[in-house]
């Protein structure tokens, strides 16, 4: 069985989003890469594997759309012309409760699907690549905003992403056969 990597990212300082926090917060994402791989070598079916598998993936994307540091959405560009809606996709994000603000790609009928997704295992679209991510679990924002500061972590984590990647999710999305 081929097991995972921790994936290592390049995080400049980021508004809002402290180091200490991001740290922390790599720290969980290495938990959930470790659990895959312990889960995978164990000879019974665990149902906690969908769990630990879209914590992994769901983590690397977020990460990575803070590398580079921010750019600009391109006015005009790939993700306004397929109808991406940023209002609507933050009024996703301050939704009560803990889990995902998700942008997927869904393949089939070639569309962006703006979604939410329940901790991490419950609300994945299947078929659907994912695009962007936002982490809204309380351990990514709580520390520097507490719970109160939702809104402005909604804020700060567009201030900090590098829009150029979300892009390139998306492109390459549409590439997929
Ligand atoms: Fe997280």
């Amino acid at each position: 069985m081929k097991t995972f990597e921790e994936k290592k990212f390049n995080i400049p300082k980021l508004k809002g989003i402290s180091e200490k926090n991001i740290e922390e917060h790599l720290k969980l994402y290495a938990g959930y890469v470790k659990n895959v791989n312990e889960l995978l070598s164990e000879k019974e079916y665990n149902r906690r594997f969908p769990f630990e598998f879209n914590g992994m993936r769901n983590h690397e994307v977020y990460f990575s759309h803070f590398e580079g540091g921010s750019t600009p959405l391109t006015p005009g560009g790939p993700l306004i012309q397929a109808g991406f809606d940023l209002e609507r996709f933050k009024k996703i994000a301050l939704t009560r409760g803990i889990g995902w603000a998700m942008l997927y790609y869904d393949r089939a009928s070639k569309q962006l699907i703006h979604s939410w997704v329940d901790e991490q295992h419950l609300g994945q679209l299947s078929g659907c690549t994912l695009i962007l991510a936002l982490d809204m679990w309380e351990h990514s924002y709580v520390a520097d905003y507490q719970p109160s500061g939702k809104k402005d972590y909604v804020e700060d984590f567009f201030v900090n992403l590098n829009w150029g990647n979300v892009e390139e999710n998306f492109i390459t999305a549409t590439k997929i056969k």
